[in-house]
């Protein structure tokens, strides 16, 4: 039996945040800061920030601009951080909500209801809470039956959540299964630090994976599935239920928030992605300059554009791995779903492209798909 991919869904939040506004709201917080601390500068017992640059954030990463939830609250540089209210516990939580808009046009895709799903899986890097899932709050809003569950592997969670979606259906457990993906990037991200202010972005994917004697539509068949990790202390977020624990002296709650280090994650990052697929193709028996169209994590473009370089024996096009990054940012494993959600309609019966998300953990994930008309 074969598992397809059936559907895709997009939820794009309606504000935008280009380059030029998130840098001149960051300087204008570096002004303030500087002045504010004149005195410590001056001294040397506390250090001057230095301003950011839109032309730098272009050519180290090909972002241009990034979608968010909220705006005014991140380029407020009294705040530096979106603003986004609690809710009370009756009401549909944020990332249920991004997640219905997503699903919705995802089973619109594959001609199914909700009645249709018997599991969910939702896959992302961030959860606004512990628990209940939010996954079955997604299956409570959609009134289907079955199970759901939350799962995080960082940025590769939606690979790895397609990889375990279609384990399910190959056991019998399940016909369809969401794997859905609700990244509110811009909540983890420390706004005021210029190393990183300006890499995420947010939105949500939806996917829908069917048992093949099920589907009713045009679908990629899944070819082969590979999933590797790696420890790395170079991305980390440390906010987990012990910062309430970790106060010392009463002293204010320690703030967790996303670090990395950005060029160490490149030079890692990057052979294990190639080896990785390599690896993954050698076992398919399938070779890398046969398969169409590379939907690669957006993270870095140039980071892309030297992976395929490494695997491909020809020079590619931009269209053999499209970039999404300069619109959306790094939207965390919402990535290489939007990438295949935006490029993939020009696909005709036979043609093969492989999806790919990596990031923290490390972590890799490979989905090798197949058009079927
Ligand atoms: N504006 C202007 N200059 C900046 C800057 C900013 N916002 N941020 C850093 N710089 C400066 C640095 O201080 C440094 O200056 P120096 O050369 O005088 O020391 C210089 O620019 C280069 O900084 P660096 O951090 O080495 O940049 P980079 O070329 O490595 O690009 C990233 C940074 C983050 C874009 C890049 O490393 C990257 O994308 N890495 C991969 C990350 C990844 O895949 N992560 C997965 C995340 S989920």
């Amino acid at each position: 039996m074969s598992v397809v991919i059936s559907g895709t869904g997009l939820y794009t939040p309606q504000q935008v945040i280009s380059n030029d506004e998130l840098v001149e709201s960051f300087n204008r917080y570096v002004t303030q800061f500087n002045l504010k601390h004149q005195a410590k500068i001056e001294a040397g017992l506390c250090q001057a920030l230095e301003p950011s640059s839109a032309e730098f954030i272009e050519k180290a990463s090909g972002i241009k601009q990034r979608y968010v939830i909220d705006k005014i609250g991140i380029l407020d540089t009294d705040r530096m951080r979106p603003s986004i209210p609690a809710r009370a516990d009756e009401a549909i939580s944020l990332q249920c909500e991004m997640s219905m808009t997503a699903i919705y046009q995802a089973l619109d895709h594959a001609h199914l209801t909700p009645a249709d799903v018997d599991g969910i899986i939702v896959a992302c890097s961030n959860y606004q809470r512990a628990y209940p899932a939010l996954a079955i709050e997604i299956q409570q809003q959609l009134q289907c039956g079955g199970f759901g569950f939350d799962m995080n592997v960082a940025c590769s969670s939606a690979t790895f959540g397609i990889a375990t979606g279609k384990s399910f259906i190959e056991s019998g457990q399940c016909k369809t299964v969401l794997v859905v993906s609700p990244e509110i990037c811009s909540g983890h991200l420390d706004f005021t630090n210029r190393d990183s202010h300006f890499i995420f972005g947010d939105a949500c994917t939806a996917v829908v994976l069917q048992d093949e004697s099920t589907v009713t539509v045009p679908h990629f068949k899944i070819i082969g599935t590979q999933l590797d990790t790696q420890y790395s202390n170079h991305i980390r977020n440390n906010n987990g239920f012990l910062t309430h624990a970790e106060t010392k002296n009463n002293q204010p709650t320690p703030l967790h928030l996303f670090y990395q280090q950005g060029r160490k994650v490149f030079k890692e990052v990057t052979p294990l992605v190639v080896e990785h697929i390599h690896r993954h193709l050698h076992n398919l028996n399938i070779s890398a300059d046969s398969l169409k169209r590379f939907w690669l994590h957006q993270a870095n473009k140039t980071m892309n554009e030297l992976i395929c370089k490494r695997i491909l024996n020809k020079n590619f096009e931009e269209q053999f791995a499209p970039i999404i990054l300069d619109q959306y940012a790094n939207t965390s494993s919402a990535g290489s779903i939007i990438c295949f959600h935006l490029h993939h309609v020009d696909f005709t019966a036979g043609d093969q492209g492989l999806i790919c998300s990596f990031g923290a953990g490390y972590s890799v994930g490979s989905v090798t798909i197949e058009k079927v008309d």
